[in-house]
């Protein structure tokens, strides 16, 4: 599969990666088939948290991995930490120190290659996140970080005190949840879609050499908007048509609007079903013309001014 380079960092990653939020949803002596499969696709990048199952999909994707017979250093491990559920987001320097031994406990793994954190933290300190980064990266826990649904000041914030290369920030995006793109093209209009919801995040993240990883690239504002849901008849009319001319499924062209944008958008997706599993991967061989792109961002109800 076509790979990207991962911000500054030495890894190039699949441009479609495997989140791994909803593993519990098989059967786990489906895991080591279903990861097996992933790496047939090409797909060797794996998104964790710590709070996805309350740890538990971490653990039972380290048991599939460990029957696969496969080396660690052939695969990319990503994992978050940072957020309490229900609770808070806790992003200070003892609470990520625990945060990731238990994530390379749960993980069978000694070393994570990307550290990304979770939520920011209202409460956060740059000198704490430093800190605690340098150490991980010293013991040779973490090898990488980033963020996840950071603003750009955030991250200016994060980097007056840390030293490491910022190499993600992982953000929702799909063509039906496009703020990023709509605030762009709508500026200073008095229209819903000029809403800056995010800082120019998109931009930010291009200036800086740090990758965009689109989580839940198949969901919008009323759930998966492939097929079943009402609510984007237009979306679905034009992901046929586009699909019929690239002989691939909506999926795939869903999954290639995100593939088309120039930031070079990694994209995270969270099936557990093999058959939309290789419909999401062919994605890396279509690209839809700037006519389809717009198209496809249209029928979603998004306007051009
Ligand atoms: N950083 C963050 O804050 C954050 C937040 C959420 C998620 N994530 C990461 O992003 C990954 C992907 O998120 P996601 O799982 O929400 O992404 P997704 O790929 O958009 O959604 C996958 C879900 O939608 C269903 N689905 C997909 N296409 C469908 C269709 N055509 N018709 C009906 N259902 C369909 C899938 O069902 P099937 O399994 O049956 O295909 C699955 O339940 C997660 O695993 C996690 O790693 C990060």
């Amino acid at each position: 599969m076509r790979t990207i380079k991962l911000g500054s960092s030495k890894l190039s990653v699949p441009v479609i990666g495997l989140g791994c939020m909803r593993i519990t949803e098989l059967e786990e002596n489906d895991i080591p088939n279903y990861l097996n499969h992933c790496l047939e696709l090409g797909i060797n990048f794996f998104d964790h948290a710590d709070i996805y199952s309350g740890g538990e999909c971490e653990e039972r994707f380290a048991r599939g991995f460990a029957e696969l017979g496969v080396d660690r250093e052939d695969i990319i491990l990503q994992s978050k930490c940072g957020i309490v559920p229900g609770w808070m987001y806790d992003l200070s320097y003892e609470y990520i120190i625990k945060a990731v031994d238990g994530i390379l406990k749960r993980l069978n793994t000694e070393y994570l290659d990307v550290l990304l954190l979770h939520r920011p933290d209202a409460l956060f300190e740059p000198e704490d996140i430093a800190k605690a980064f340098n150490e991980l990266l010293k013991k040779g826990k973490v090898r990488n970080f980033g963020v996840s649904n950071f603003r750009p000041t955030q991250i200016k914030l994060l980097k007056t005190c840390v030293k490491q290369p910022i190499c993600v920030d992982q953000l929702q995006f799909s063509i039906s949840f496009s703020s990023m793109i709509s605030a762009g093209l709508e500026a200073n209009m008095m229209t819903d879609g000029a809403a800056d919801r995010d800082g120019n995040v998109l931009d930010f993240c291009r200036l800086n050499n740090i990758s965009v990883q689109a989580w839940s690239p198949f969901q919008g504002r009323h759930g998966a908007f492939i097929d079943s849901n009402e609510a984007y008849p237009d979306l679905n009319w034009a992901l046929g048509e586009i699909g019929a001319k690239y002989g691939v499924s909506k999926t795939s062209i869903a999954a290639a609007w995100i593939l088309r944008h120039p930031a070079k958008i990694q994209t995270i997706v969270g099936t557990m079903n093999p058959y939309r599993l290789d419909e999401a991967v062919k994605a890396a061989d279509v690209t839809l013309t700037r006519e389809e792109w717009y198209r496809l961002y249209t029928s979603t109800g998004r306007i051009l001014p």
